[in-house]
């Protein structure tokens, strides 16, 4: 059957798992993209998502889940190995995070990068319906687009980066910048989360490959135009606020509370265990605070949940073991019996639970060194329905530009950062209330609902094939 909309993502919004049982089951998969696409399948009518079930080899049949139609893709051992691993995760994902760990550069990663992006694009082809609409997601299918406009030049393609685009300086040590950036350019909207992100990769457009720009639009010399701009993802904040209300989850956020010994604050962090989080030195900040006589066990605790990631990925093990090590070592220094400084768990949380940790936490502390927007920091503030609680935020996370009124640091400060979450644990409730006020109008405002309208609204809005006419 062709599908008006397709959706191309590396992951399927529901996970295969295989339990220690033997049984395998589906589990829905984390993160934002899956509550944002939801929405724009449904108004189109069902459209169909194609990806990846994680796990190696078995082929499955397209399925349904909750109405949506879902198309798996399996990948071989080469293939994690290369194109998930390899290509994406410890080339591009290091290099588009400022290089926070050292990118590789292997052949055969991006030879497998090609193969997997050349797979998912006749996937998609075989899928869309004439003249469709195809919404491919993120920098493991950068060069999707180009080789779905060769197969299906009939379509309107639209490409979403969710992490951040670097710029020149550290994009051009790619050896395949070209490939990349012509990839893009087969979509006619690509979209970014941040304006300076659309700004790098335009720049790089005209430097590297030649083509004209003007503003947001590249003129292709076969007459496409290609628009590329910011587009800021969010979260279902109408949606956590429910459930942040519901009674469940507020006798949980109460029960966490006890559970710590109600201390006077709580400080969390919840993150991917990820080296572009900045776990490390956040907890270490908190620790010295502890060390230095201004916080107490007695006074705090720092709540710290990682959540399990690539851990086939060696910077990302040994992130593991260097944060257990310290949360060991600060525990051992400064704990008491029944009192740990740092209470550390190595798990995904449901949501319901992840709104009860938010309810329960009066310091939520964002510090990554890079991160495309952090929707984390978004759901702690659309839960804080009393309009209390403080958040830290890093000043490199795109979410920055919209809750400004966040304790912002710079995570490479460590002592910028332990004189914020003093100040945080010290507000007064006047001050607390006034910031997370501004911050939750700022989400209301600006829902997930509301960013995938503005894009597929920019696409549908896409005339493919006219003659532009060049800027003068
Ligand atoms: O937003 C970045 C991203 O890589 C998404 O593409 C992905 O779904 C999520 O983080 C989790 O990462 P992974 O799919 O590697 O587990």
């Amino acid at each position: 059957m062709a599908h008006d909309l397709v959706i191309v993502a590396n992951r399927l919004p529901v996970d295969r798992v295989t339990l220690p049982s033997g049984r395998t089951v589906w589990r829905k998969s984390p993160g934002g993209l899956v509550a944002a696409i939801e929405p724009v399948m449904r108004t189109h009518g069902g459209g169909v998502w194609i990806g990846w079930a994680g796990g190696t080899g078995q082929k499955l049949k397209p399925f349904q889940d909750e109405g949506l139609s879902l198309v798996p893709m399996a990948m071989s051992q080469d293939e994690i190995a290369g194109h998930y691993e390899g290509f994406s995760n410890a080339t591009l994902w290091p290099l588009y995070h400022d290089v926070v760990a050292k990118p590789e550069f292997h052949r055969e990663w991006w030879d497998e990068y090609v193969q997997v992006n050349q797979r998912f694009a006749e996937k998609a082809a075989e899928m869309a319906a004439r003249k469709g609409t195809v919404w491919v997601h993120d920098y493991q299918l950068q060069l999707v687009p180009q080789m779905l406009r060769e197969l299906r030049p009939d379509l309107r393609i639209g490409f979403y980066l969710h992490i951040p685009f670097p710029p020149a300086e550290l994009f051009q040590q790619l050896p395949w910048r070209r490939q990349i950036l012509e990839g893009l350019l087969g979509a006619d909207l690509i979209g970014f989360q941040l304006p300076e992100a659309a700004g790098n990769f335009v720049r790089l457009v005209r430097q590297r490959v030649g083509h004209k720009t003007h503003r947001d639009l590249v003129y292709l010399p076969d007459g496409r135009t290609v628009r590329a701009a910011a587009f800021p993802i969010s979260i279902d904040s109408a949606g956590f606020e429910e459930l942040a209300r519901s009674e469940h989850v507020v006798e949980r956020a109460k029960e966490l509370r006890e559970a710590l010994g109600n201390p006077r604050r709580i400080f969390l962090g919840i993150d991917r265990l990820d080296y572009t989080k900045g776990i490390y030195a956040r907890l270490r900040a908190f620790s010295e605070l502890m060390r230095d006589g201004h916080l107490d066990v007695e006074d705090a605790v720092f709540v710290q949940v990682a959540v399990p990631s690539r851990e086939q990925v060696e910077q990302y093990r040994l992130l593991r073991d260097d944060i257990e090590r310290l949360v060991g070592r600060i525990n051992g220094d400064l704990g008491r019996i029944g009192r740990p400084a740092i209470s550390y768990l190595h798990t995904s949380f449901p949501r319901d639970e992840m709104a009860a940790l938010y309810r329960a936490a009066d310091v939520m502390v964002v510090t990554p060194y890079r991160d495309g927007m952090n929707l984390v920091a978004k759901e702690y503030v659309a839960c804080r329905v009393e309009d209390d609680g403080a958040l830290v935020l890093s000043e490199f996370a795109g979410a920055a530009d919209e809750l400004k009124q966040a304790w912002l640091v710079n995570p490479y400060d460590i002592n910028g950062m332990k004189a914020a979450l003093l100040e945080a644990f010290a507000a007064e409730p006047k001050e607390l209330a006034r910031r997370m006020r501004a911050m939750r109008k700022t989400i209301s405002q600006h829902d997930v609902r509301a960013w995938a309208a503005s894009f597929m609204t920019e696409l549908e809005d896409v005339v493919p094939h006219t003659k532009h006419p060049r800027p003068l």
